[in-house]
């Protein structure tokens, strides 16, 4: 079958990759894609946002799946598009309805659809303007630091965590009367905070069932050590040591079973992933118990240049049993080595950076995939930097330390002025196991 692929980071070459080396798939499309997706299939120029072009490339050209990488089109309602569309209804999608992805675009809806099915997570309360005085004295009644959420979308800025009360609630105030995240911040959620070891668990779901993916973590700031701005992500490893059977068993049947059933009942048409950010906290036994910090409706980015490249089964044969309802029916059979990715950013990222940099060295990498984020072709066929997260290097291995160290290596090899990466990935995860 046709396949078309919505997206144009690292999170949708990963994806493109495993739909290319399925049986399933005689051509795939990527719109837009970026350079290294083009050699996965054929990448073409149609905006995300743009519903009605997507429609008539996808009945121009046979399409009979589409494949939502980012968030902000499943937000918009593309799946309900689709879905109230006689011509495309029959095309299987992957991607929630805009009534699922609220789940991401509503931090107090996802509060609230937790609460509703017990699902645990940090207590909360949300603001409004007309509640900013109710909001400063709700944070009087908490203890530092002061979690201070935009409800909407903010394009991973909207959430702030803050040391001091006074300061606390006049970052509530511009949120709520001075549109600080805009449009986002017309709500605010403020949440007890969670002190822990962040994972993230991924799922797979018809709406029905559900598949486990392979587990990761991100590095999401900038700096060494986790310091300095946050960023898209600049690493990520797959799987979490942490993560083990008990600890899995314990997601599994406090989060990932109430939620599916949670958006059963509330009939949520939901076929498509859906990313669980969680805090590993520790109780009073020592064990870890997982608390929900968000939930996000795609895959993660850079998690899934860790994740995908460990599912061994076919990609699309899972998509077509989600579409169908009958992923109960599938496998999903999982590489048991460890991935480790490494991000390269151009200099100046997260803030302003530049793009169009040669870039050297990828002939020279070994034993790893680079996936490629932001990053197009010249017209003398030359690879140039063209975005501020703008390679990823992937490599598996048995142990964690030999793939952090094999991601490393070749990631060391590959040039352009003023690129940077991490040196420090997964080096959390290493101290933990050594304990
Ligand atoms: P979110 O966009 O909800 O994932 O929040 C961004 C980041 O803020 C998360 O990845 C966490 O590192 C942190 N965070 C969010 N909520 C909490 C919380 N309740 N307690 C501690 N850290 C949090
Ligand atoms: N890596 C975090 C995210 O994709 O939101």
């Amino acid at each position: 079958m046709n396949i078309l692929l919505l997206g144009s980071g690292g999170r949708e070459h990963a994806i493109a990759v495993k739909i290319a080396q399925s049986t399933q798939c005689d051509q795939l499309f990527i719109a837009p894609g970026n350079a290294g997706t083009a050699a996965c299939g054929t990448n073409i120029n149609l905006k995300i946002d743009d519903f009605s072009a997507i429609a008539k490339f996808v009945l121009t050209n046979d399409i009979r799946m589409v494949v939502v990488g980012p968030e902000a089109p499943l937000v918009a309602g593309i799946a309900d598009y689709f879905a109230a569309d006689s011509r495309l209804k029959e095309v299987m999608f992957i991607g929630p309805s805009a009534h699922g992805a609220r789940l991401e675009g509503s931090k107090d809806f996802a509060k609230q659809f937790m609460q509703r099915h017990n699902i645990p997570t940090a207590a909360y309360r949300t603001f409004t303007a007309e509640t900013l005085d109710e909001g400063c004295r709700f944070l009087t009644t908490l203890q530092a630091p002061y979690v201070l959420k935009a409800d909407g979308l903010a394009a991973g800025k909207g959430v702030l965590i803050i040391d001091d009360l006074a300061e606390a609630q006049h970052q509530l105030q511009l949120m709520l009367v001075e549109n600080k995240f805009g449009e986002a911040s017309r709500s605010v959620v403020i949440e007890q905070f969670l002190s822990g070891i962040e994972l993230s668990v991924f799922v797979l779901t018809d709406g029905k069932h559900y598949k486990i993916l392979p587990t990761a973590k991100d590095y999401k700031r900038i700096g060494e050590g986790d310091t300095g701005l946050n960023t898209g992500g600049m690493g990520s490893i797959s799987p979490v040591p942490f993560a083990d059977k008990d600890f899995m068993h314990k997601v599994e049947h406090r989060i990932v079973m109430p939620t599916i059933k949670g958006l059963q009942k509330e009939q949520i048409n939901y076929k498509g992933f859906n990313f669980i950010g969680l805090m590993a906290v520790t109780n009073d036994k020592g064990e870890r118990d997982p608390y929900v910090i968000e939930y996000n409706v795609r895959m993660g980015d850079p998690e899934t240049e860790s994740v995908f490249p460990r599912i061994k089964s076919d990609i699309v044969e899972l998509f077509e049993a989600t579409a169908k309802e009958k992923l109960n029916l599938a496998s999903l059979h999982v590489d048991e080595r460890t991935a480790a990715c490494v991000v390269l950013t151009a200099q100046g990222y997260p803030e302003s950076y530049k793009k169009g940099d040669v870039i050297s060295g990828l002939d020279e990498v070994s034993g790893v995939t680079v996936f490629h984020a932001g990053t197009k072709f010249d017209d003398k066929d030359r690879l140039l930097t063209n975005g501020g997260r703008v390679l990823c290097v992937t490599a598996l291995s048995d142990t964690l330390p030999s793939a952090i160290l094999k991601s490393i290596q070749n990631a060391e090899l590959i040039k352009w002025k003023g690129r940077y990466y991490r040196h420090d990935i997964g080096q959390d995860l290493l101290k933990l196991l050594c304990k």
